[in-house]
């Protein structure tokens, strides 16, 4: 899949543009085909790709003194999320706004939802607002694939529940690229809350499609069965796994998921599973530790390792703001599409 570049230089960036970008040209998405982003399973291993490319056009965007593309004008971009959140929603807002769209945020807690009014009324009455986007995160697996098929808004899966959270696969996939330049051939720990985490399937689903090894560990009662036909090894020991990752992606463990006893204690978890300045020396020295955030320090990592050479947990964040203009800016071309 090609597209082209969507960052024109602004005036005082041209040395630094990206190779392929070109000043006169309108930004264009046509090669794109979706209207919604609601998971990397539906996705081609070229169109992960094609996000990934642009993606890297929009860091360009970040260092820049304006900040700013008009990709996006006259647009309007609505995060509804019935979840709490810092780094998403956050980042999809600044992302809207760094291509020009107008953004309003939606919050559940104090909306008519209390008097009734239903998930999918809901919608419609943001949809008769002009909203192009509804970016949303919901509990419910599903929720936003069930919006894609009653408005016509453009719809992004900002995490549904314990099933999917692509633009968190689509970092964590940039930020291993960028580090080890290239996905394929890699070996890929994704340690701790298999069974509840959103980001564990939406990670498993980009890397093998981009050819990496993918290694699910932790305790037997956080690992769901089947794993292995997903294409996943499966392991229950850290230290087995650790000397083989070139990638180590530490996940939460999700107690607002969990319906308590999965393990005896925080304690003995941290004990078997914690990322430990002792663990990461057990791996290669060039190891690439990821978390998702929000991190628990003491718990699933130390301060030392979550602070360390060789975490880049704030590089994804970083690149989180790149994905999420570069979703955005994909999207744009279909928006207006019909469901
Ligand atoms: N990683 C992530 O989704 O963080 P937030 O819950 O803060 O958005």
């Amino acid at each position: 899949m090609t597209t082209t570049s969507p960052v024109a230089p602004d005036s005082d960036s041209r040395a630094t543009a990206p190779a392929d970008s070109d000043a006169d040209s309108e930004p264009s998405s046509t090669a794109w085909t979706r209207k919604h982003l609601l998971g990397l399973e539906e996705l081609s291993r070229d169109e992960i790709i094609a996000i990934l490319d642009t993606a890297e056009s929009f860091a360009e965007v970040s260092d820049r003194s304006r900040k700013k593309v008009p990709a996006l004008q006259g647009r309007i971009v609505f995060n509804l999320f019935f979840e709490n959140s810092t780094r998403t929603r956050t980042s999809f807002s600044l992302a809207a706004k760094r291509l020009s769209a107008d953004t309003q945020d939606f919050t559940a807690s104090v909306s008519s939802l209390s008097k009734g009014e239903t998930f999918i009324d809901t919608a419609k009455n943001i949809e008769a607002m002009g909203a192009d986007v509804m970016v949303v995160r919901h509990p419910t697996p599903g929720a936003p694939h069930l919006l894609a098929q009653h408005v016509s808004s453009s719809i992004i899966n900002a995490g549904d529940g314990a099933h999917e959270h692509p633009t968190q696969g689509l970092l964590d996939l940039m930020t291993i690229r960028q580090a080890k330049g290239r996905i394929e051939g890699l070996t890929v720990g994704l340690v701790g809350d298999i069974a509840h985490s959103r980001v564990a399937r939406s990670n498993i689903q980009g890397l093998l499609k981009l050819g990496a090894k993918v290694v699910v560990c932790g305790p037997p009662t956080l690992v769901p069965r089947g794993m292995e036909r997903l294409g996943c090894e499966v392991a229950y020991r850290l230290e087995d796994v650790l000397p083989r990752c070139d990638v180590v992606n530490v996940l939460r463990i999700h107690f607002e998921r969990q319906q308590g006893g999965l393990f005896p204690s925080v304690g003995e978890y941290s004990q078997f599973y914690m990322m430990t300045q002792d663990r990461v020396r057990m791996a290669k020295p060039d190891l690439l530790l990821l978390a998702p955030g929000p991190i628990n320090r003491g718990v699933e990592l130390t301060p030392e390792v979550a602070d360390g050479v060789n975490s880049a947990i704030l590089q994804q964040v970083k690149n989180g703001l790149a994905v999420r203009m570069a979703v955005l800016y994909l999207l744009s071309g279909k928006m207006d599409a019909r469901p």
